[in-house]
């Protein structure tokens, strides 16, 4: 088994998506670790996506991602970073596949309805910032 950290982005909770998403994680095999609801603050935003400070993007992103609630999920599965990152698609929904949570609930690549951890030391990273070990069982 191996875990993954996965974001419900604040447009895809405000598009009342998130029953609809977290469905189609379970039907594709993965157990829900721990799940939280949270507004980031940009204070938060910035520090989770620390690794991207220096790119063009980086303040949209932080104020998209602070702009409402997100549901933050630790999500569990064989090869779960993978499959999750599978599962999600391309970052921009326009060139996700059919079928991929990105393609049908993003509207664009800020825009994109989930994250998901790109590796198993940024897991590790992602993981701790939004839950303590005794929540993740
Ligand atoms: P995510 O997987 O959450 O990781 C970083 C995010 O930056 C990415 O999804 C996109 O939503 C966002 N982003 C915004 N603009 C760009 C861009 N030009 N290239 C890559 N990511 C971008």
């Amino acid at each position: 088994m191996e875990r993954t950290l996965a974001i419900i982005k604040p447009d895809a909770v405000a598009a009342r998506s998130t029953g609809s998403i977290l469905q189609r994680a379970e039907a594709a095999g993965f157990s829900i670790v721990a799940m939280r609801l949270v507004w980031l603050s940009k204070t938060d935003a910035e520090g989770f996506y620390a690794v991207h400070r220096e790119r063009p993007f980086f303040s949209d992103l932080t104020t998209f991602m602070s702009s409402g609630p997100s549901v933050v999920l630790a999500l569990a599965a064989p090869d779960a970073i993978k499959r999750w990152r599978a599962l999600m698609g391309a970052t921009d929904p326009a060139q996700a596949e059919e079928g991929c949570l990105r393609r049908e609930f993003g509207r664009s690549i800020e825009n994109n309805a989930t994250h998901g951890s790109d590796g198993s030391e940024t897991a590790a990273f992602e993981l701790n910032y939004f839950f303590r070990g005794l929540e993740l069982g």
